[in-house]
Order: structure tokens, then C-alpha cells, then sequence
């Protein structure tokens, strides 16, 4: 078995070793009770306070996986203060939130769930609620084998949805796989994607997600709103305006763009992107063509939300 693994991992890196991006994998495994679970509380309103609010309020996972509101609303109209990030392909976020202040998915949950801006519930109330529920009795005895409701696993089981919630097969994956060719004009944004330097923040499984960079690396960004920053983390002056670096998979389905969400289009969202963090003006055309190009990368609905 290790040995497999061991050729499989030499195999898919000889494949990709010349590819600064990687394909998502195809078969990721899932756990299928816990999974299903997790969607059922992803989309539950017993979950928030005044029963108005779910994840999937925020988290339009049949278009994106984000939210087109420039600010999510959460409990009782209140509004957040930042663009809702994507929950497709999170996983393979180094960590999450905008600022990374979490670097797991449990402790992410726990943030929308007592946020008083968004759930505003607290754990104990969580779990009362979902212990009342007989269909949750029967769902959690199927899926961990207990009847005794903890939220430990309440969160176990959200996380175990969101691991499902991956978008394999984009075309850009097929093309890295060797299956496709792209077209001469996506192809030509990729060239220049590269060649510009997008690449050296947007890489990895997640083209992106994986560092943390200044908004604003050669011409200072004026945000449109406050929000917490990488500095709000570590205290550090040096990390005003950082952020991480966001997954660029399904970009053509998240607009609007940035944590401020002053980006209403994708051509809007590379010209502050090209100035700002590459001190170049794109030409229309070139513009176009990574367009393109960015549009490769959307991928499949996870087989979760229809199949199972
Ligand atoms: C009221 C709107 C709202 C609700 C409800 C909500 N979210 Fe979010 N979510 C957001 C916003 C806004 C962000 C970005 C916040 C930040 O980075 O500071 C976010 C970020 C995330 C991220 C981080 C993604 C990344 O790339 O870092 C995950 C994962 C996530 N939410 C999952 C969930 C889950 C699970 C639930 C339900 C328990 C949930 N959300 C409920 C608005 C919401
Ligand atoms: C120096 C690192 C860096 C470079 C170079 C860079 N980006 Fe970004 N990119 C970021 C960061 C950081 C953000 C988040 C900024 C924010 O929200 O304030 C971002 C956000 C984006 C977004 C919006 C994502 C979303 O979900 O809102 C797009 C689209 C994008 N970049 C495309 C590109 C393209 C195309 C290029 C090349 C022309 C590029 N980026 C070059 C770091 C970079």
C-alpha cells in the first residue's frame, strides 16, 4: 500500500512537475453518512438563533460557493464586514478566513456559528437544539453510531461536507492531465498569467490559498471599507492590507471580487489586480484572454449536492 502511494506520488509529480498549478484529484474520498449529515446541517436554520440564518444563506454552493451581496447578512439584517469567501475547494486553503486567523475548518465553523453578526448561537444551545430533532437522532446514530449529540460532532460532520465540497474536472484540470487541448486564446491567457506574475501568488491545487499577500504590492489600495486584516492577527504593521491569497477555481461564478467586493467584474477585478499587484496596465485583449483562461477553472458540482 505504501509503496503504491509512494509511485503514485512520483507519478503525479513527474506528470505536473512543470506545472506550478495541480489538478484537483478526482477521487477524493468521502464519507458519505457524515457528509450527508453535514449538507443537512449546512442548509439548517435550526442553526442560528432566530432560525432565519443557515451556512448556505452565505454560501451559495450550487453557484460558486460565495455570496453575490457585497456583505453577507446575517442574524436579524445585521451586516457583516467583509465579502464572503467560497466553502468549494476550501480544504486545500493553508488557512482560512481572509486574514487566516483559523487554520482548520473546525475551528472555522466555530466562528459563523457564534458570530453575533451571523448565527450569534452558542455551542450548548447548538446542542440542545439538534438533540431535540429525531431526525438528527437517526442521521448521527447512522453516521458516528450514537445517539448523544456532542458538538464536537456536529462540527465533525459540517467539516466532513465541506471536505466533499470539491470541484474536480475543470477544463484547465483536464488540460494539465493531458486529456485536452485549450483553445489558442486560452492558452495565450495562461501564457500570460504566467508571464505577467499572477502565477507567483495564484499557484498550487488552489491558485491561490496558499500564502498570504499584500493588497497593494506596487501601488498602494485604498479599500472601501474597514475590515480585519492580516495585522489584526499578528499585530504587525508590516501586515496592513495583507490578506490571503484567495482561490482564483470557479472565479467566473463569485463575483463581485475582493475582500471589499469592489470588483463587480472580472475584467474590473484584473485591472485593479494588474496595477496594484503587478505595477502594469493589461491591454483589453490580454485582459480578455486570461479571462479566458480563469474561466478554465471552473470545475464539476461536487458529486455530494446531487448524487448522494
Ligand atoms: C451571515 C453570512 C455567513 C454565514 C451564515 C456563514 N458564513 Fe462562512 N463566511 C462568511 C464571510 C463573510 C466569510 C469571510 C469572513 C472573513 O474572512 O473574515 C466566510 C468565510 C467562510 C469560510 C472560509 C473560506 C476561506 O477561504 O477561508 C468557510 C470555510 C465558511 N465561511 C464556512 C461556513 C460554514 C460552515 C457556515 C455555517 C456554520 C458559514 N460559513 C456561515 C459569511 C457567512
Ligand atoms: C503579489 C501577489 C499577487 C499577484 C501578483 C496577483 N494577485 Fe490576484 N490577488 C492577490 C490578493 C492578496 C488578492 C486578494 C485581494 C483583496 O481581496 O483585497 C487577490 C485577488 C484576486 C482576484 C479576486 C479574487 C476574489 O475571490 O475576490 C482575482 C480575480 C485575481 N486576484 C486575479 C489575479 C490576476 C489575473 C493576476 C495577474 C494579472 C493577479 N491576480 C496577480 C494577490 C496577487
Amino acid at each position: 500500500m505504501i509503496k503504491l502511494l509512494f509511485l503514485s506520488y512520483v507519478f503525479v509529480f513527474t506528470l505536473f512537475a512543470d506545472e506550478p498549478i495541480v489538478p484537483i484529484p478526482l477521487d477524493e474520498p468521502i464519507d458519505i453518512p457524515k457528509a450527508k449529515l453535514g449538507k443537512e446541517l449546512f442548509f439548517d436554520t435550526l442553526l442560528s438563533r432566530d432560525n432565519s440564518i443557515a451556512c448556505v444563506s452565505c454560501h451559495d454552493i450550487y453557484n460558486g460557493g460565495a455570496d453575490n451581496r457585497v456583505v453577507s447578512i446575517g442574524f436579524n439584517g445585521a451586516k457583516g464586514n467583509i465579502h464572503a469567501l467560497t466553502v468549494l475547494n476550501a480544504r486545500y486553503n493553508f488557512k482560512q478566513f481572509w486574514n487566516g486567523r483559523v487554520n482548520t475548518l473546525v475551528e472555522q465553523a466555530t466562528g459563523p456559528l457564534s458570530d453575533p453578526t451571523e448565527h450569534n448561537m452558542d455551542p450548548r444551545k447548538i446542542q440542545e437544539r439538534v438533540n431535540l430533532s429525531k431526525k438528527y437522532k437517526k442521521m448521527f446514530k447512522e453516521a458516528y453510531g450514537t445517539y448523544t449529540i456532542t458538538y464536537e460532532l456536529i462540527l465533525d460532520a459540517i467539516v466532513a461536507f465541506e471536505n466533499a465540497l470539491t470541484t474536480p474536472n475543470a477544463k484547465f484540470d483536464k488540460y494539465l492531465r493531458g486529456e485536452i487541448k485549450l483553445t489558442q486564446d486560452e492558452q495565450e491567457g495562461y501564457t500570460l498569467f504566467k508571464q505577467y506574475g499572477c502565477i507567483t501568488c495564484h499557484n498550487g491545487i488552489n491558485v491561490g490559498g496558499n500564502s498570504f499577500q499584500k493588497m497593494g504590492t506596487f501601488v498602494e489600495y485604498n479599500a472601501t471599507a474597514t475590515f480585519p486584516d492580516r495585522s489584526d492577527v499578528t499585530h504587525n504593521k508590516e501586515d496592513i492590507n495583507v490578506f490571503k491569497v484567495p482561490t482564483l477555481r470557479n472565479i467566473a461564478k463569485t463575483a463581485p471580487y475582493f475582500h471589499d467586493a469592489s470588483a463587480q467584474t472580472l475584467k474590473e477585478a484584473l485591472t485593479i489586480m494588474s496595477k496594484h499587484n503587478l505595477g502594469i496596465e493589461l491591454s483589453s485583449q490580454e485582459s480578455d484572454k486570461i479571462i479566458l483562461f480563469l474561466e478554465t477553472l471552473s470545475g464539476d458540482m461536487p458529486k455530494i449536492l446531487d448524487t448522494f
